[in-house]
């Protein structure tokens, strides 16, 4: 079995995909990933060890996921997203990225923008996702984003990106601004994806038809150009994949909701918690029992209780087995305001701590932009652009 973890600076230890040449902390080393910086990065995997500059050719799987700052992240992230993200840490080489650019297919107050797209990388950390351990930065500051989507737009049918079913949501929901990049939305997710060599995506439900679309186009261009791009899988979590709204339990919980009592924010007070809980819309009868179909509220929040507490539907509705909805509420709020409560405080502390977030971002965009160009500049190659003279 492949043993994988990150270990302390070993001076004496060799990376194992330049074995014999450089040592940890030698300056002179040729690939640009390993310097004093990138050390305590190392991972030992199968008795060997590798520098993180170094992964991609060793054995460890990457993996990259992202989320919009388009609104205060939810309860819905959290369960679905990122919290099923922490234990992958020690195990791959994690990309999270903050996907400004895809914000921007709605129509953004600036300020607020700049202060969500901080908030959420301050929340990625406040979640457990450890920055020395995985590459956390922003889409916007990698341009090759921007580029590789342009190219894989033309590797894109129209049919396909009509029948993408996010985009028929999103063009109801803003009718009054259908604008391109809502259409072209899944082609820059596709290049986010593609830029990093990504074997696992990380995803709720939701997300499935968009990766499909990715590993469709990475398929066509490998087709024609050869193994350019590895095609990614998609990774869904079993548990809590899919929170739905507090109001309207046929939707998924989504932080774009106008109604505010529809989702849980993960920076949402404990008392603004209790009552989004106690207002949950549920359903005539007073039995705490699970059928998704016939009592979607209850169900969901039977999910959420599950999901924070670890106990199963069965445990649930015998511990629930003759009381009013009105004492579950109350225990699903409670339960997730005590989830919910370090990462509030440590969230705090970040936001506070400016030049450590900028240092985050800074560190992240620099390894995420040097992965990025690598693909990028095979990619102009492939297809008969001149490399940039640099
Ligand atoms: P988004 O908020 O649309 O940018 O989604 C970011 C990530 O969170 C994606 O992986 C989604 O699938 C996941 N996600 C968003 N909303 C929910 C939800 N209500 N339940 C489960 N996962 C969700
Ligand atoms: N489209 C995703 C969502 O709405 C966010 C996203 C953008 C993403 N690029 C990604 C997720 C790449 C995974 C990988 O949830």
């Amino acid at each position: 079995m492949r043993y994988c973890r990150p270990v302390k600076q070993d001076e004496n230890a060799l990376c194992s995909a330049r074995q014999g040449i450089h040592k940890f902390g030698n300056s002179s080393c040729k690939i640009p990933a390993i310097n004093a910086k990138m050390i305590y990065n190392v991972m030992q995997c199968n008795e060997k060890y590798w520098c993180k500059g170094c992964v991609e050719m060793g054995e460890t799987k990457r993996i990259f996921s992202g989320i919009q700052p388009s609104g205060n992240i939810t309860l819905g992230n959290y369960i679905g997203a990122i919290r099923n993200w922490v234990p992958l840490q020690d195990e791959y080489d994690c990309l999270y990225c903050i996907v400004d650019l895809h914000a921007l297919t709605v129509r953004q107050d600036p300020k607020e923008l700049r202060e969500r797209s901080r908030s959420l990388l301050a929340l990625y950390i406040a979640c457990g996702l450890d920055p020395e351990k995985n590459t956390l930065f922003l889409q916007s500051h990698v341009s090759a984003h921007a580029e590789l989507a342009w190219i894989l737009s033309t590797f894109t049918y129209i049919g396909e990106l009509n029948r993408m079913t996010q985009f028929k949501e999103k063009a109801e929901k803003h009718s009054d601004n259908i604008n391109a990049g809502l259409f072209t939305y899944p082609v820059l997710m596709a290049a986010d994806i593609l830029l990093y060599q990504t074997n696992l995506v990380p995803v709720g439900q939701d997300q499935k038809q968009h990766l499909e679309l990715t590993r469709d186009i990475a398929i066509r261009f490998n087709n024609i150009y050869g193994d350019v791009f590895t095609v990614p899988e998609v990774f869904i979590p079993k548990v809590g994949a899919k929170i739905m709204s507090l109001q309207e339990p046929e939707k998924k919980m989504s932080k774009s909701d106008e109604n505010p009592n529809a989702f849980i924010s993960l920076l949402d007070t404990p008392d603004v918690i209790m009552k989004k809980f106690k207002r949950a819309v549920t359903d005539s009868e007073a039995e705490v029992r699970y059928d998704a179909e016939k009592k979607p509220g209850i169900s969901n929040l039977m999910n959420i209780y599950s999901s924070v507490t670890g106990k199963t539907f069965s445990e649930i509705e015998a511990e629930f087995e003759g009381k009013g909805y009105g004492e579950f509420k109350v225990a699903v709020g409670e339960a997730v305001i005590e989830t919910l409560r370090p990462i509030q405080e440590r969230h705090k502390e970040l936001m506070d701590s400016k030049d450590y977030l900028d240092g985050v971002m800074k560190a992240g965009a620099e390894r995420a932009g040097k992965l990025a160009f690598k693909t990028l500049s095979k990619v102009y190659k492939k297809i008969g652009l001149i490399p940039r003279i640099l």
